[in-house]
């Protein structure tokens, strides 16, 4: 199964007005074909900017990153982003959003339209695939962002903060919505977030970064059933102390 990402001792520097910033200090990073991993960590730390260099958008500076065992050198079809900022243009309907992705892949428009449609199918937007992302809400918008990237078949899906800007309704349905797509395609996610309890109720591993320059300092594998909750998993509010623990040294633990 292809989507294995490695890093080993990558270190990302950036030249800042007052001289070089790491924005990556060195990480080992191993993400396991169609396994959904989280990273957690504060504010500025390097989340970003170690996703962006599994896209292919920012160069290593030191140290090695490879996807299938080769390095990465640029964006890449075989990995797939979804930001917070839902990222879909304004004079396309969902449908021609969708249908864009697919255009480096040289279908025939038929076989792009089956395509899109499916995959609009899949993510429950088939009655609204023709409205224009304004028409749409914000939960809609980043169902057709999933559609869009699911569709081509990424053996790695890299999601920033996706739900980030969504209600904690919507995100939960996002939630199942995600886990649905993802189990089906068994690509490789990293996803980003800021709360504790999305990382426990989607992951297979958190994976938990220090503060700037952030480096990953610790692991957690957690169990593998599938609609997951606080409650049937006592073992997660533990782990759950423990984050927050290193997230906020400083806090006393409620
Ligand atoms: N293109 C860039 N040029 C210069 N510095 C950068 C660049 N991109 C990121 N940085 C710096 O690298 C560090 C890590 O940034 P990054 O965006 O990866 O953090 P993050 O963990 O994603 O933060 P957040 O949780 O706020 O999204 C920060 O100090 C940031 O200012
Ligand atoms: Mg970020």
């Amino acid at each position: 199964m292809k989507g294995h990402v490695s890093a080993r001792q990558l270190s990302i520097r950036f030249e800042g007005r007052d001289g070089p910033v790491t924005a990556l200090a060195p990480t080992d990073l191993d993400l396991k074909p169609g396994t959904f991993t989280a990273l957690i960590g504060p504010s500025g730390c390097g989340k970003s900017t170690l996703m962006n260099a599994i896209g292919g958008f920012v160069p290593a500076s030191s140290g090695s990153l490879t996807l299938d065992g080769e390095e990465i050198t640029g964006p890449s079809e075989k990995v797939g982003v979804i930001f917070q900022q839902y990222a879909l243009f304004p004079w396309f309907t969902a449908l021609d959003n969708v249908r864009f992705g697919l255009k480096r892949f040289g279908l025939s428009r038929a076989e792009e339209t089956a395509r899109a449609m499916a995959a609009l199918e899949e993510v429950g937007l088939t009655a609204h695939r023709d409205k224009y992302p304004q028409a749409l809400s914000g939960g809609m918008k980043q169902r057709v962002a999933i559609a869009r990237t699911f569709a081509f078949g990424p053996e790695v899906m890299l999601m920033d903060e996706p739900f980030g800007a969504l209600d904690a309704q919507t995100r939960l349905i996002m939630h199942a919505l995600l886990i649905r797509v993802w189990q089906k395609h068994k690509a490789t996610v990293l996803f980003v977030t800021h709360d504790v309890d999305e990382a426990l109720l989607l992951a297979d591993h958190v994976h938990v970064m220090s503060a700037a320059p952030g480096r990953l300092i610790r692991q957690y594998d957690l169990p593998q059933s599938r609609p997951r909750t606080m409650r049937d998993a006592p073992e997660l509010l533990d782990i759950r102390e423990e984050i927050i623990g290193l997230l906020h040294p400083a806090a006393v633990s409620v």
